[in-house]
């Protein structure tokens, strides 16, 4: 078996993936009526282990159960069966107002005639808590979200970003263990919606609450999250951090979700390969050369060993000394194919350059 299987199968394995879980689903299984006597199974066996602090995405198309798992954690809904787990206690039976879990929802209705500061006071009043700590704990909640100097305006007067950081200072202020977001920036414009992942991001990190956040958006999902879950047709398909379910894709659903892959199998492919099995490479580890180039001919090498390796993100920069002497600095995308891995002081490597890429000063011998 390729051993790239075998990992991406522990990948799926929830028990592995964290030590002091928040929240825990154990073989849960929703079925709905359908009103015509059929039944639909909206989540079937989902095991999902979220640790405490973590942001945790769930990924998935229109229809494959995001919101019905969001909304089991957050007890709205029944599992018809199976395990949830908060804290490591059952609250399965469990109603969703005894659970220490707040959701934001993806068309959060804020009160019009109230302002942005009573919007947020509110849920503490209803609960009872006393005026001193209420205001103080709503002031704390606008500084989070950096709303404290539109704490006197009505939603109105808001923009659509700020009016969700309103919603999300609403769930915040009771400081629930856990916080469960539906889709929250869905309403929102590319450009918004984008800094707000990164605003979510430092304040899910300043307030360290558990926060597990539903999207069908691949890139906020990379973006945003420790790990991931990606669900197809009410089942997980994989679970993990970012970087692993894109650069190992449990299968092809998820290799053509998460990103874009070319698949490669049947016999054309195999010929292509060399080997038998199903491939898949992602598009910018192809390399692009004109018609009938050999990329081998035409391409210098020379030995070197690594002397300093500066990590940039998308690009890495290696100093190199030839045996010769000669120090020889390359930039390289990071997600270069031919980046060998573990790259450090003393490294041997090979060095390469196409002959054009040479270019011969004029004023020089
Ligand atoms: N109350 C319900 N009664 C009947 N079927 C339901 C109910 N809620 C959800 N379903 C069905 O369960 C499946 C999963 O729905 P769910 O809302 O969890 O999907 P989703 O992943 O959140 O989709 P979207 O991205 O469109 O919000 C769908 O087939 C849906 O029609
Ligand atoms: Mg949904």
């Amino acid at each position: 078996m390729p051993s790239g299987m075998a990992s991406a199968q522990q990948r799926v394995d929830p028990a592995a993936a964290v030590d002091d879980p928040q929240i825990e689903l154990i073989g849960v299984r929703k079925e709905f009526g359908d009103g015509r006597g059929h039944r639909v199974v909206a989540v079937e066996g989902a095991d999902l282990n979220v640790g405490d602090g973590e942001l945790f995405a769930i990924l998935g198309p229109s229809g494959s159960g995001k919101t019905t798992v969001l909304r089991m954690v957050a007890g709205f809904e029944q599992p018809t069966a199976g395990t949830i787990r908060l804290g490591g206690v059952d609250v399965t039976a469990l109603p969703a107002r005894r659970r220490d879990v707040n959701t934001v929802f993806q068309e959060y209705a804020l009160f019009p005639h109230m302002t942005v500061a009573q919007n947020v006071e509110y849920g503490l009043k209803v609960k009872g808590v006393a005026r001193d700590e209420r205001r103080r704990r709503t002031s704390d909640a606008l500084d989070m979200v950096r709303l404290s100097g539109e704490a006197s305006r009505k939603p109105a007067q808001l923009s659509g970003g700020q009016r969700q950081r309103v919603a999300l200072a609403r769930a915040l202020v009771g400081r629930p263990r856990v916080l469960l977001l539906d889709e929250p920036l869905g309403a929102l414009d590319l450009k918004l919606r984008e800094q707000m992942q990164i605003e979510l991001k430092e304040i899910q990190r300043e307030v360290g609450i558990t926060f597990v956040i539903v999207t069908h958006d691949q890139d906020e999902a990379l973006t945003l999250c420790d790990r991931l879950a990606v669900f197809n047709n009410g089942r997980i398909e994989q679970i993990g951090k970012a970087r692993d379910v894109y650069e190992n894709p449990a299968n092809r659903f998820v290799a053509d979700f998460v990103g874009t892959s070319n698949v490669l199998d049947g016999p054309d492919a195999q010929a292509l390969v060399g080997r038998p099995g199903t491939f898949v490479v992602r598009p910018e580890r192809i390399a692009v050369f004109a018609p009938g180039t050999d990329p081998v001919s035409g391409v210098r090498t020379v030995d070197a060993t690594v002397l300093e390796v500066i990590y940039a993100g998308p690009t890495t920069k290696i100093a190199a000394s030839t045996p010769s002497g000669i120090t020889l600095t390359a930039t390289v995308l990071t997600a270069s194919t031919w980046l060998p891995p573990d790259l450090t002081h003393g490294t041997p490597i090979t060095l390469a350059w196409p002959e054009k890429a040479l270019h011969q000063l004029s004023n020089e011998e």
